[in-house]
């Protein structure tokens, strides 16, 4: 049966590469980026495949007005959403801070995924509401810096990282317990050459454009956990798919409980929401 499925990140490497697989499989997709142009074209291309409808919606997700607007458009589109696929992302060397003073990779990494879980509840609850984040592994020692979030001292690439990813697994652990009708699992894209990297300077660019074509997957491998959860019935949620390429491997998140619940509280705040 035809799914009505959103993605976020839908013109970008993995997010564009999920879009088509799941346009060949004849359903309804609308995705997100921000360039009109590119997106429009990406539109008509998938919307030629197997009997598929694609509908872009241009938007910035770097701050809390860009991911309200997001879910009012999407909203726009469609009462309900079966397949939620979160495939926003950015890596920078320096910290950019956005129009309303959030670090922008926070925003875009990590905050739009919370944020929109909220804001498409009813969307969610009204469709068949399965949520899948594009992720990455934890990284040893990384922890949510409380006192400073935004990291406005001592900015690194690895501990943006490290911070991101780790808020991504706790929202999941955490909207996990409190939703349990509506799954949530975060999965391993593993390394991929994307355009992830643009914004990498300095020796990791080095370090990229050396190891990179020795450690990337394909892309085609890339998404194979996110179309094997895509495709099951399964409901199981608050899951980890660590290994790339292979979806019978999954890890239970179980992270502090306390750090989770500050951090969903603390992003509630931030992004102005009751819930
Ligand atoms: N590539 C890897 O090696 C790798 C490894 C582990 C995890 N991941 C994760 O996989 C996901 C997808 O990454 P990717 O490799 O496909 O990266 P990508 O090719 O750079 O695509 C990123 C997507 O995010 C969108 N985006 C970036 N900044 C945005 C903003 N401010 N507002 C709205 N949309 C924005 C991009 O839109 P535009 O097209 O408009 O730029 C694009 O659609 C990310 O969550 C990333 O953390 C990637």
């Amino acid at each position: 049966m035809k799914k009505t499925i959103v993605i976020t990140g839908g013109t970008g490497g993995i997010g564009h590469a999920v879009a088509v697989a799941l346009a060949k499989q004849g359903n309804d997709i609308i995705f997100q980026g921000r360039d009109e142009k590119k997106g429009k074209k990406i539109a008509e291309e998938l919307s030629k495949m197997n009997g598929s409808t694609a509908r872009f919606i241009a938007a910035d997700v770097s701050t809390v007005s860009g991911i309200k607007k997001l879910a009012a458009a999407i909203k726009q589109l469609t009462s309900k959403i079966d397949l939620f696929i979160q495939a926003t992302g950015v890596l920078n060397s320096q910290r950019c801070e956005t129009k309303d003073g959030l670090y922008g990779s926070f925003a875009v990494n990590y905050l739009c995924k919370f944020m929109l879980d909220h804001l498409l509840l009813d969307e969610l609850k009204l469709g068949r509401g399965k949520i899948i984040i594009v992720g990455g592994p934890l990284r040893r020692g990384a922890a949510i810096n409380f006192d400073d979030l935004h990291m406005k001292t001592n900015y690194s690439l690895f501990k943006s990282i490290g911070q991101n990813q780790l808020a991504i697994h706790m929202h999941a652990q955490e909207f996990s317990k409190r939703y349990g009708s509506i799954p949530i699992n975060v999965v391993n894209a593993g390394m991929v050459k994307t355009g992830i990297d643009r914004n990498v300077k300095g020796v990791m660019k080095i370090v990229f454009l050396i190891l990179g074509p020795i450690l990337a997957n394909s892309i085609e491998k890339a998404v194979v956990n996110v179309i094997a959860l895509a495709e099951t019935d399964a409901k199981d949620s608050g899951y980890f798919y660590p290994e790339v390429a292979k979806p019978s491997i999954k890890e239970e998140i179980v992270l502090d409980a306390a750090v989770a619940l500050k951090l969903w509280d603390e992003s509630l705040k931030i992004g102005n929401l009751n819930a």
